[in-house]
């Protein structure tokens, strides 16, 4: 285990586990049409990734950068999106995959995104939900695993950065927070 983490909260194992019975939810969904699925970057990487090998749909898929904070550029509505996907979602399924969802006021925002770009379908999934933290009303369609109001780090997640190439999920010591 790494030096800063104080405990694994989701080991390797659990977490191929859990992403095979998310594939099979989602294969039963859209029953073998095509799905565009969207990662938010850069936490969604990793699970994305894992994820779409075990889909047996078509899929087509992109990236987007947004972020309820920091600078301005294009604005939709009240997330910043930095870098919007590429492909013409008109009449698709379109499927988001988050990394986690804490306040929910970046979900939020990209949910009504993309009904304005006229998807057929919008669905959600995210590997993480920490529902305590929650400001906004949203739900994720498909939740990997649901988790206490701590912050967690590795499997794309990071802090400052770092961490995002730790294989399990695990909690930062609370001596990393205070040295920073
Ligand atoms: P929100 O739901 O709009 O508050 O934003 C969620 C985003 O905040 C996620 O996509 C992460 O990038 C980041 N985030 C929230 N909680 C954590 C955590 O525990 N570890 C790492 N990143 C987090
Ligand atoms: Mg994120």
């Amino acid at each position: 285990m790494h030096a800063d983490i104080e405990k694994i909260l989701l080991s390797e194992t659990q977490i191929a586990a859990r992403i095979t019975e998310l594939a099979c939810e989602l294969n039963n969904l859209y029953k073998g049409e095509a799905v565009c699925i969207v990662g938010v970057l850069k936490g969604s990487t990793m699970f994305m990734m894992d994820l779409i090998r075990k889909l047996d749909m078509p899929v087509k898929f992109d990236f987007m950068i947004a972020s309820s904070y920091g600078e301005r550029t294009i604005s939709a509505g009240c997330v910043n999106i930095y870098l919007d996907v590429r492909m013409d979602v008109t009449n698709e399924h379109v499927l988001l995959v988050e990394d986690i969802i804490d306040t929910g006021n970046t979900l939020s925002c990209l949910k009504e995104y993309f009904i304005s770009k006229q998807a057929k379908s919008f669905n959600i999934i995210t590997l993480l939900d920490k529902p305590e933290r929650r400001v906004k009303p949203i739900k994720a369609d498909y939740v990997g695993f649901k988790i206490p109001d701590q912050f967690v780090v590795g499997y794309g997640l990071d802090y400052a950065e770092k961490y995002r190439n730790l294989p399990y999920i695990g909690i930062l010591k609370d001596s990393v927070w205070q040295d920073n």
